[in-house]
């Protein structure tokens, strides 16, 4: 399988915006029949984190989610928050986003890339920060670009949970889990293959180094379940293992 997908991946801009952009100009379809590799069409992942959510973050404050993407849980987070700000670095997700969300009044979407000096500016000061699948597709440079202004971001009060991929195993292996084989790839799968930046893992170690305790308190971690699209076919292949985490920058 290794050389069909050198073959597949070789196709993917290096320029990591443009990837991205490109990537999400051509999805035609969102949610459990779409396209989109990470969409499961269902709020059981969001479920799964609204507990936390509830316990740690300031329900006064909104809340801004990096890297929304078609802004999926960007509405999930509008029942729990007075104002959802999506900020992603494609403006075809957030066109997306914004045609998906016409009848929600308390979101709006902005495009940025959050690892770009000064990105924080004119969004809310002292906000919540929402983060789902971004920091592990970041290398170590815009993971510690991003974590600056996530700072800046949450000011006094807000706090920062992230939910990322935390796969242990090679790209061979992470691919086979998603349902790829040698005779067939799911077509989000092989979409993402094509399209898009390597991805890494992102756990405790990972946080540490973009996080560290030097600076940010850990305020509550764990596993995680991540939800992809059902598109494998395989049962229960459709979740990754993944890791979360709730962190306050320290004063
Ligand atoms: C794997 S997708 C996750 C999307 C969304 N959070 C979700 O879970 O459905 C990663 C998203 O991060 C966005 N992204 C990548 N680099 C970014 C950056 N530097 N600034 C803002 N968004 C970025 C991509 O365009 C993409 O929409």
């Amino acid at each position: 399988m290794i050389p069909k997908l050198v073959r597949l991946s070789r196709s993917a801009p290096k320029d990591r915006p443009l990837a991205w952009d490109t990537y999400w100009a051509g999805i035609r379809a969102t949610g459990a029949a779409g396209e989109v590799l990470w969409d499961s069409g269902t709020d059981q992942e969001f479920l799964s984190y609204k507990e936390v959510l509830l316990r740690h973050l300031d329900p006064e404050l909104p809340v801004v989610d990096i890297g929304c993407g078609h802004g999926s849980f960007s509405r999930a987070l509008a029942g729990l928050f007075p104002e959802v700000i999506g900020v992603d670095v494609s403006a075809h997700a957030v066109n997306r986003a914004e045609d998906e969300s016409a009848e929600f009044r308390n979101v709006r979407f902005q495009v940025r890339d959050m690892t770009a000096p000064g990105a924080e500016k004119d969004l809310p000061r002292e906000a919540n920060v929402f983060i789902r699948g971004v920091l592990h597709v970041l290398g170590a440079a815009d993971q510690a670009a991003l974590a600056e202004n996530l700072r800046l971001l949450v000011g006094q009060r807000g706090s920062v949970f992230l939910a990322e991929t935390n796969f242990q195993g090679n790209p061979v292996e992470y691919v086979s889990h998603l349902g790829a084989t040698s005779r067939s790839i799911p077509a989000p799968l092989e979409r993402a293959i094509r399209g898009l930046p390597m991805p890494g893992r992102f756990g405790p170690e990972e946080r540490s180094r973009a996080l560290p305790p030097t600076a940010w308190q850990l305020v509550e971690d764990g596993p995680v379940a991540i939800e992809t699209n059902p598109a494998t076919g395989i049962s229960g292949q459709g979740r990754v293992p993944g890791y979360y985490a709730v962190l306050r920058p320290r004063t």
